[in-house]
């Protein structure tokens, strides 16, 4: 009845055209139809199968009743079904139900109703029991893949049978037992995965027969016994992997004739011996990794020229020898992990000539020499991890330059010397971990860069100085150990600032001073140890301090607190004398405050029309009558408005100060900053140079002082209200920064040059800002700039020399202040022109800036339009016209000689010069053109 006998086998593509051309021929005026039986099959699998809500929703087609459109006979043919595949025929050849959720056995599968089945994939299910021994009944089947189910028991010997196997996928399940000996009747088969399972056993010796095998993958699994050397018969072989079984013997020497390899995987198996030196010989081996054995020995030379290599590890092993040696250059290697074995000799430049290099780790080892700067070439380098040796000599400065590091671990070698400032200005770094060394000088402040730093450890080493308080600005710190250090000083307040701070550790320095009430604001620590310092007075109200162990807070001078370890702190004895103590340092604060404006007032400053504002004057007083003239009440006003400096007025906090929001009774809004308690020197001078130079200076660019008050535990400075705040609030916040359209950000910029150009050359002496940033422009109500912040300013007297310590922000200070201490208005001119860059760009200019002093032809090609702010869409006609003017003036502004930069005044006048059209359209503006426009008239 069926023209065809369900024994015939199509073997190759040819005879089944040809068959089926007869085939069609024959049956022109009727239908075909399959043998019987695989519909009936398919169902009653169906019906063992533990149905749930989406199998059944799933195979809702398996069903009996559903017959094809062309059928008018009683067979039923499967063909339409979900997951059904058939040949012209109508006899299935595919059975597909990939992530179905199927829950069941397949021992209701008839593996005898599919002659023609060439793909049977049930991936990613849930079918548990084993595997029925019937499978080998499919012996047409090329694809098996059973793969990501919880099946279990042996693998069957009779899937050996299946002789036109080409895809065996058993992995990720939990089949155990051996892997059958037979596996050598397998002819066809080119990809066979069991890897996942808990297979033992060892590995069968027929393996050697399956020549068209590529991919062997059984690792994770409980497999022993030696790698039978007929492996190296697999002469298709790319893909071995092995790993994480329990593998013994060495690794037979048949595996050098595997000429098509790719990736090995030895790793965490008991292998021992030595890595055998013919690895190799292919050539195209990209892929090693045979950590966590016993290889001994030393690493053969045929490492050293395996320039194929992408991945190496051999972590965790014996080896020995000469790293110099027996490594060589290797163009695509990104990973290679040497920790913890023996190896010996010192790092060579080659490892800057592995330009792809991602992760090195190399600790635990016995490298011993200097860290080669050309390991700064490896610029692709994510992970270094050198700890753990013998390593001596400094830190060269070239590490600094791979700005994609995130982990850098040089702890526990003898690395000396002070760290450079290029280690502090990694911006992905995450890990720093430079404990037990012999590191000295000061910790570096420029750390404050790495602000996604999670981990930074400088235990045991000799560095000494005070903790710079930039180390506050770590926002993402997480663990912080300073221990068992040469540091001395006071603690910096701006600690408080590590919100994320879990672990802290002070213990054997020489700190002293009291722990700055501000660190009660560490809300996220939960292990501190301040032991062995000089620290005295109270411990902050948290947890982590009043519940720390003695051992944490012994061998200080004079620490109190409620913690039981600790004597109680003395309750304030005479509230009133305190009163008395205040009432008098305001009215001094009153007479200090009319002594300000009279100063105001006889301040000759040079003035120009149009940068007259209203008096100050009448401001000053209007603010100042309002109190009749009386200090205290102004004092006491303030205290009140602000609930006694409570952090929710705080609109910001610098390096000496807090500003707070204030809304006095008069209605006006004030911004109050308050000086940090008076413990530090910085703050006294800071105070010194806002109250006595602010008074001085009157323009409408200039944030304005209304007044200040001086208080036994803290001072403060009144000034007017800047509703919009700093501009680098502005430009990190992407919606305000869209708010901040090009026409306002050129309008900034020219505030600013109007402001800088008037400190400049029309006040006399002229008065230096130092500190020009972005934060410390502040922008009011109608986006019109004020720079703020003169704690940094000093006048250039002509009497005088003018040499001061560093002032200033990192990032905008000139690069001539870190050898010299002479002040001129160059270094705001710097400054400027990278705040003016900063407004344009939407973000701080400083790689831009780098890139073009140490390399300005790679700026060649970058266009001025794709730095520009890409938050704000492009600038068209005069507005791009200015945009340019003002890259070229800051380009020229940031140059690296102070010479050649221009002065406040050019720019001034540059800016003000009716723009000539662009020569070259506004899109196609390069870097490079402005950087080298040509040269400033002087
Ligand atoms: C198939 O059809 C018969 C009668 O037509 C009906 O009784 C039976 O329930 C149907 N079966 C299914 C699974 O729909
Ligand atoms: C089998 O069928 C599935 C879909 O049902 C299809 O993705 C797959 O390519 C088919 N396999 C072969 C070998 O034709
Ligand atoms: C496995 O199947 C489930 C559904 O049963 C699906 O959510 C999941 O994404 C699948 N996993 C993979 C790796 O395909
Ligand atoms: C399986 O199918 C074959 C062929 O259709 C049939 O001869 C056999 O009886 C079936 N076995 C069972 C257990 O149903
Ligand atoms: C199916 O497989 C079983 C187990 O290997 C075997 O006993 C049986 O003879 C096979 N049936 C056919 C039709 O090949
Ligand atoms: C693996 O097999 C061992 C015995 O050989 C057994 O103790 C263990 O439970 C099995 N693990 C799994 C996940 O099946």
């Amino acid at each position: 009845m069926a023209p065809w006998s369900p024994n015939l086998v199509v073997r190759s593509l040819d005879q089944f055209l040809l068959f089926s051309i007869i085939l069609l021929f024959l049956c022109s005026s009727s239908t075909c139809f399959a043998t019987s039986g695989e519909a009936e099959a398919l169902v009653k699998w169906k019906d063992s199968l533990d149905m749930n809500p989406t199998t059944h929703s799933l195979l809702r087609s398996w069903n009996l009743n559903s017959t094809t459109s062309t059928s008018h006979h009683h067979h039923n043919t499967p063909c339409s079904w979900v997951g059904i595949t058939c040949n012209d025929f109508g006899s299935v050849i595919n059975i597909t139900l990939e992530s179905s959720n199927m829950k069941g056995t397949l021992h209701n599968f008839n593996f005898s109703s599919f002659p023609s089945l060439l793909t049977l994939n049930f991936y990613n299910n849930s079918l548990y029991g084993s595997i029925p021994s019937h499978i080998g009944n499919l012996s047409t089947l090329t694809y098996l893949a059973l793969d990501s189910n919880h099946l279990s028991g042996d693998i069957p010997s009779q899937i050996c049978l299946l002789t036109n196997l080409r895809f065996l996928w058993l992995e990720r399940n939990y089949l155990h037992g051996f892997i059958p000996p037979q596996i050598g009747m397998l002819v066809s088969i080119e990809f066979f995965y069991a890897h996942s399972n808990n297979l033992s056993g060892s590995i069968p010796v027929s393996i050697g027969n399956l020549s068209k095998l590529t991919n062997l993958e059984l690792n994770i699994n409980k497999i022993v016994g030696s790698i039978p050397s007929e492996i190296g018969q697999l002469k298709s072989l790319t893909f071995l992997h092995l790993f994480d079984n329990q593998l013994t013997g060495s690794v037979t020497m048949s595996i050098g004739n595997l000429s098509r390899l790719t990736e090995l995987e030895l790793g965490g198996n008991k292998l021992v011996g030595s890595i055998p030196n013919n690895i190799c010989l292919g050539g195209k081996l990209s892929w090693f990794t045979a950590g966590d054995n016993n290889f001994r020995g030393s690493i053969q030379k045929s490492i050293r020229n395996c320039s194929s290599l992408v991945h190496l590890s051999f972590v965790g092993n014996q080896l020995k020898g000469n790293i110099s040696e027996e490594f060589g250059i290797y163009p695509n290697l990104d990973y290679i992990n040497l920790s913890s074995n023996k190896i010996s000799g010192k790092l060579s430049e080659n490892w800057g000539q592995c330009p792809k290099l991602k992760m090195v780790n190399i600790s635990n080892n016995k490298i011993s020499g200097r860290l080669p700067p050309e390991l700064g070439k490896a610029t692709q380098l994510q992970k270094l991890d050198l700890s753990s040796n013998l390593l001596v000599g400094k830190i060269p400065k070239e590490l600094g330059q791979l700005k994609l590091l995130y982990i850098l671990e040089l702890q526990n070698n003898s690395l000396s010397r002070t760290v450079p400032i290029e280690i502090g200005m990694m911006l992905d770094l995450e890990t720093l971990d430079l404990a037990n060394n012999q590191l000295s000088g000061p910790i570096p402040m420029h750390l404050e860069y790495s602000s996604k730093l999670l981990h930074l450890n400088l235990r045991n080493n000799k560095f000494s100085g005070n903790i710079p308080f930039q180390i506050g600005n770590l926002l993402s710190l997480e663990d912080l150990d300073l221990s068992k250090n040469l540091l001395s000083g006071k603690l910096p307040l701006e600690l408080g600032h590590l919100e994320k701070l879990e672990t802290f550790n002070l213990s054997h320095n020489n700190l002293s001073g009291s722990i700055p009430s501000m660190f009660k604001e560490l809300i996220s620590l939960t292990s501190v140890d301040i032991s062995y310092n000089q620290l005295e007075g109270p411990l902050p109200h948290i947890k982590a301090f009043t519940e720390a162990p003695m051992e944490a807070l012994e061998g200080n001078k004079g620490l109190c607190s409620n913690n039981p370890s600790l004597k109680p702190c003395p309750t304030p004895k005479d509230k009133n004398r305190n009163q008395a103590v205040i009432a008098m340092i305001v009215s001094i604060s009153s007479i200090l405050f009319l002594l300000f404006i009279i100063g105001g007032i006889l301040f000759v400053c040079q003035k120009r029309a149009r940068n007259m504002d209203e008096p100050r004057e009448t401001k000053t007083e209007a603010f100042f009558a309002a109190w009749n003239h009386d200090g205290k009440k102004v004092h006491e006003e303030i205290v009140e408005a602000t609930e006694n400096f409570d952090s929710k007025y705080c609109i910001g906090v610098g390096g000496n100060g807090s500003v707070y929001k204030t809304l006095l009774s008069t209605g006006q809004i004030f911004a109050v900053k308050k000086f940090h308690e008076n413990d530090g020197i910085d703050h006294q001078q800071a105070f010194k140079s806002e109250t006595s130079i602010l008074p001085k200076v009157r323009h409408r660019n200039i944030i304005k002082l209304f007044g200040f008050c001086v208080h036994t535990r803290y001072s403060f400075l009144v000034y007017e209200f800047m509703k919009l705040g700093s501009l680098v609030k502005i430009l990190s916040d992407n919606e305000k920064a869209m708010e901040l359209e090009r026409f306002k950000r050129v309008n900034i910029v020219k505030g600013l040059v109007n402001a800088i150009s008037y400190l400049h050359h029309e006040c006399f002496p002229a008065i230096v800002h130092r500190d020009i940033s972005s934060k410390n422009v502040l922008l009011d109500d109608e986006c019109e700039a004020h720079i703020s912040d003169f704690g940094s300013a000093t006048t250039l007297d002509p009497d005088s020399s003018n040499w001061t310590p560093f002032a200033g922000t990192l990032g905008y200070s000139a690069p001539e202040l870190a050898y010299t201490m002479e002040v001129n208005e160059k270094i705001d001119v710097y400054s400027f022109g990278v705040v003016a860059l900063e407004s344009i760009m939407g973000e701080h200019p400083g790689d831009l800036i780098l890139s073009l002093l140490s390399s300005p032809l790679h700026a060649v090609d970058v266009l001025l339009k794709d730095v520009l702010d890409q938050r704000l869409s492009p600038p068209k006609r005069q507005i791009a016209d200015q945009v340019v003017s003002i890259a070229e003036i800051a380009f020229a502004c940031v140059r690296q000689s102070p010479q050649s930069r221009p002065t406040m005044k050019q720019v001034s006048q540059k800016l003000s010069t009716p723009l000539q059209s662009l020569s070259v359209p506004f899109h196609m503006v390069t870097i490079k053109q402005l950087f080298d426009s040509p040269t400033w008239t002087t």
